[in-house]
């Protein structure tokens, strides 16, 4: 049976790393696509559930920096085919504003804009047969908690924010995650309606997942070893009254999108299929969205 190739972005740490183990144990051969190739040789070495007999390779990607992208996917011409992109990277910081080597800001720079061009990249070569979106329930504004709220914005705002004096950095950042993962969703929906107009049974699945709230994993924080017991502790709190999920268990959820769900064009909030945000239907914001994005990398991807 011919070798089913994932690419894992992020794949070094939390959801991702458990993403690939499980695909692993799938038989899935893993492109593991990470920023820093010792630091991802380390976090296998150091996670015993990790079958390392099992067939993969680590392969650099930066997805802040358009060229890496770039030369991630010129070095996959080995590959005959990939099946699979699972889009998982993600950071999320708090304070002064942070910018991608392009000088996009780093959030949306790296958690959707990085992700545009990879997959659009990849379907330039490839029939990939299941994208998959890590999105966040923050995505939608009508989520409780007291992060700060997504807000759509055209891109240029998005890409080149000005600092707001009248709120604090804190909560501009925290929008800056949030609106990120409303694009990935409004991405992810779009990709779906370019798929369904060219008329052609659709050979590439696409769908977005909220993989829920993970205290565990490392994002968005420079952890001190009080801060880590202070996670944990939290994270075993918030298990015990039903809060709280883990990169373990969220794993198979996005697993399941590459190996057992056959729809697209779909939100799904781990293994439950849900409505996201109005936001996210908006078409005009899509198309808005995939048009300032082709502006800013100065190419056009799958015209209708
Ligand atoms: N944790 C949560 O509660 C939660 C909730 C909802 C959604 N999510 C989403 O789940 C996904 C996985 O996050 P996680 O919680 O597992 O966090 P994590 O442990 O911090 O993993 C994030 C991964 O993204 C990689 N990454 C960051 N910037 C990158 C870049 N420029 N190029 C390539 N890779 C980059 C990181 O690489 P390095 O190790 O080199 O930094 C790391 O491998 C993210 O998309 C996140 O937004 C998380």
């Amino acid at each position: 049976m011919k070798v089913k190739n994932v690419i894992v972005t992020g794949a070094n740490s939390g959801l991702g790393l458990w993403t690939t183990k499980y695909l692993l144990d799938l038989d899935y051969s893993v492109v593991m696509a990470c920023r820093n190739i010792e630091k991802t040789q380390k976090a296998i070495d150091e996670f015993p559930e990790f079958d390392k007999n099992k067939e993969f390779i680590i392969r650099k990607l930066d997805l802040a920096d358009f060229e890496s992208i770039r030369n991630f996917v010129d070095g996959l011409e080995d590959f005959e085919t990939i099946y699979a992109l699972d889009c998982n990277a993600g950071i999320s910081y708090e304070g002064p504003f942070r910018f991608t080597k392009n000088g996009i800001e780093e959030t949306f720079g790296t958690n959707y804009l990085g992700h545009f061009l990879l997959t659009n990249l990849l379907l330039e070569k490839y029939t990939l047969e299941r994208i998959v979106m890590i999105s966040s329930e923050l995505h939608n504004p009508k989520n409780k908690s007291p992060f700060a709220k997504a807000v759509f914005k055209p891109v240029p705002e998005l890409a080149y924010p000005k600092v707001d004096e009248n709120t604090t950095l804190q909560k501009q950042t925290q929008s800056f995650y949030a609106t990120s993962k409303l694009c990935d969703i409004l991405f992810t929906y779009e990709l779906d309606r370019r798929f369904k107009a060219k008329g052609l049974p659709i050979k590439t699945l696409v769908n977005a997942i909220n993989p829920g709230l993970m205290l565990t994993t490392n994002l968005g924080r420079k952890h001190t070893s009080g801060e880590n017991l202070y996670r944990k502790f939290l994270d075993i709190i918030f298990k015990i009254i039903g809060l709280s999920d883990n990169p373990r268990a969220s794993a198979k959820s996005v697993v399941r999108l590459i190996d057992a769900i056959t729809t697209s064009g779909l939100y799904y909030d781990k293994d439950k299929l849900a409505q996201s945000s109005a936001d996210s239907y908006d078409e005009q914001k899509a198309k808005a969205l995939w048009e300032g994005s082709e502006a800013i990398i100065g190419s056009k991807f799958l015209t209708k």
